[in-house]
């Protein structure tokens, strides 16, 4: 049995046997679009209960789930409007449109960080020329990757499709804060569609122009980067590429923060959840990496990331971006709507500070307002000096909305027990980008027999599609309806059965195993009668090997190997 896939090969089996089909083959089809099929739907949403087991289960972080519209302003704070976008050039020629960084990669190391006039500049100096019709290419531009809309009739509210699931996490803050009694740290998840108009998909599934994404957003005290789990795993290993030019090193989770490879001890210990995952998912580790990113390559809104890269026929590519979002997105939301987005952190022992305040001008309220003075000039001294805008504040008194300048009210820096301080939380974002881990998982199952001309997928049992074959010798003498009994007695929406009565036992045995199928149960004539009357064989796929096990054993047989407690050899 060989590994080395062809991406062409596996892509032919996922559509031919119902994992994945281009999307709208009926009209000609649409570039970086994908439907997924019955198998590809099951194995989906397996590895999405994973990743929940994982961040739900183990870290107890809470699940939300959000609007793929957002109106624009969620964007232009969050800096997509401006920043997200990728360099194009179009052909003068032919008017294909290319990623123009993707042009020069066979000339520099990373290409990603050339500036538009760079690219320029390499295609003169590389005589690099459209890859279509060989034509002049155009000059380098900016291309926002946003799919941008409208809501409502009319033009008057521009809306974009998102492009992470992450604003929404962002925009809910207060909501999340809240519900989680005011504590630090907040653990939010999130899966959906995210989408980017791409400027050329082209490697099946690892570009597509609307994905899926389980996102992590995990809120921390920005002075305690610490994680109370980070002993459990600080002498595992990991594989890393910092961005300092050395080669990848392997080294624990704990040395890679002593030696401040990795910063702080959350991000290193979300970098190794991310290798326990895809590892649980079947991703070899051997083909596992973590990459840094360059300063400059690093999103607008991070102060740190690092991919995780499996090694895909495509060559190292990114599954999973881990970032330290730092403030960004709760300040520049704060910013924008105006709205205090922070965490109130409370003191061991309260405080003897300097704090500054707002303090009412009684002698100029009292004759502007009269009896009406006293209530102004205590819902003006309840505010924080965060709350004034150009040199006013806006307060609701009786239901009136007062505006006030500082004729009225001063900043005073007062001596105060203070039980705590507000801070705005950073963020710690792992983001799995579901579609290219599927694709991942795949490949790394895959092996291939030439000279039997069979392929096997070796998908661990919690990810397969289908868990059991359950099939009669013949669709006779009973037998049928005793692997019928089986198939009825296992299948459920959690442990898919598939029965089988057509064809050899061979090719039937042949079906399952392409499919990833990690068990098969059999009933044969032996099931019926004789000694072993009552049993039924049960066989391995990755061995091959069978076991007579009783029939009636089967759903807690195969229950117990699915969740780890029974192993087939100890059948
Ligand atoms: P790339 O550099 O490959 O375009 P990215 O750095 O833009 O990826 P992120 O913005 O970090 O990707 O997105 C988080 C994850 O979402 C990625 O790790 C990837 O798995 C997935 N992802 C991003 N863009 C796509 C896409 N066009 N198709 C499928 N998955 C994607
Ligand atoms: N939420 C991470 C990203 O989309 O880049």
């Amino acid at each position: 049995m060989s590994n080395e896939v062809n991406s062409n090969d596996l892509m032919a089996i996922c559509r031919r046997r119902g994992f994945l089909w281009p999307s709208f083959e009926l009209y000609g089809g649409v570039a970086g679009m994908f439907d997924y099929g019955p198998l590809g739907s099951n194995m989906r949403n397996n590895i999405v209960e994973v990743w929940r087991d994982i961040y739900r289960g183990r870290e107890g972080f809470i699940e939300i789930d959000s609007e793929t519209v957002n109106p624009r302003e969620v964007f232009k704070a969050s800096g997509h409007v401006d920043e997200f976008a990728d360099l194009i050039t179009y052909c003068g020629g032919c008017d294909s449109p290319f990623r123009a960084d993707h042009l020069v990669k066979p000339f520099f190391d990373n290409p990603d960080v050339l500036s538009p006039k760079e690219l320029d500049k390499a295609f003169v100096e590389h005589d690099v020329k459209c890859p279509e019709c060989g034509g002049i290419l155009g000059p380098v531009e900016e291309f926002n990757l946003m799919f941008k809309t409208t809501i409502g009739p009319g033009s008057s509210r521009v809306g974009y499709l998102r492009p992470e699931t992450a604003q929404g996490i962002f925009v809910n803050y207060l909501n999340l804060y809240r519900y989680n009694r005011e504590k630090l740290p907040l653990g939010v998840i999130q899966t959906g569609r995210g989408y980017r108009n791409e400027i050329a998909p082209r490697q099946g599934m690892i570009r597509m122009r609307e994905f899926n994404m389980m996102e992590v957003e995990l809120f921390v005290d920005p002075e305690d980067k610490g994680w109370s789990r980070f002993p459990d795993i600080e002498n595992d290993m990991i594989t890393l590429v910092p961005n300092t030019g050395t080669e990848s090193v392997t080294m624990t989770v704990g040395e890679a923060v002593d030696r401040k490879i990795i910063a702080n001890k959350v991000l290193a210990y979300f970098v190794y959840t991310t290798q326990q995952l895809l590892v649980r998912l079947g991703v070899d580790p051997k083909r596992l990496r973590f990459r840094q990113h360059l300063r400059d390559e690093m999103a607008h809104y991070a102060m740190d990331c690092w991919d995780a890269e499996v090694l895909l026929s495509y060559g190292w590519i990114e599954v999973t971006g881990i970032a330290d979002r730092g403030c960004w997105d709760l300040s520049r939301h704060a910013e924008f709507s105006g709205v205090e987005l922070t965490h109130f952190k409370k003191f061991d022992e309260p405080k003897e500070m300097e704090v500054d305040r707002v303090k009412a001008k009684h002698k100029a309220l009292g004759p502007k307002f009269k009896d009406k003075a006293k209530a102004i000039a205590e819902v003006m001294e309840a505010k924080t000096p965060s709350d004034v805008t150009d040199g006013k504040l806006i307060m609701d008194i009786d239901g009136e909305q007062i505006t006030l300048g500082n004729d009225y009210f001063e900043i005073v820096r007062v001596l105060e027990k203070v039980s705590g301080e507000r801070v705005v939380p950073h963020v710690i974002e792992p983001s799995y980008g579901l579609d290219r881990i599927f694709y991942s998982v795949l490949e790394h199952a895959f092996a291939y027999d030439k000279k039997e001309n069979y392929t096997v997928l070796r998908l661990a049992p919690e990810v397969a599609p289908i868990k059991a074959g359950v099939f009669p010798l013949m669709e006779k003498d009973g037998l049928d309806a005793l692997a019928m009994d089986i198939y009825a007695k296992i299948h459920s929406p959690s442990v898919e059965a598939y029965y089988d009565g057509s064809g050899t036992i061979g090719k039937r045995y042949a079906r399952m195993d392409e499919i990833g199928t990690p068990w098969c149960i059999t009933v044969d004539y032996e099931s019926l009668e004789g000694p072993d009357k009552g049993t039924v064989t049960i066989r391995e796929r990755d061995t091959t090997c069978q076991k007579r096990v009783p029939a009636d054993s089967v759903p807690d047989i195969l229950r117990s190997m699915l969740c780890g407690k029974l192993s087939f050899g100890d059948l």
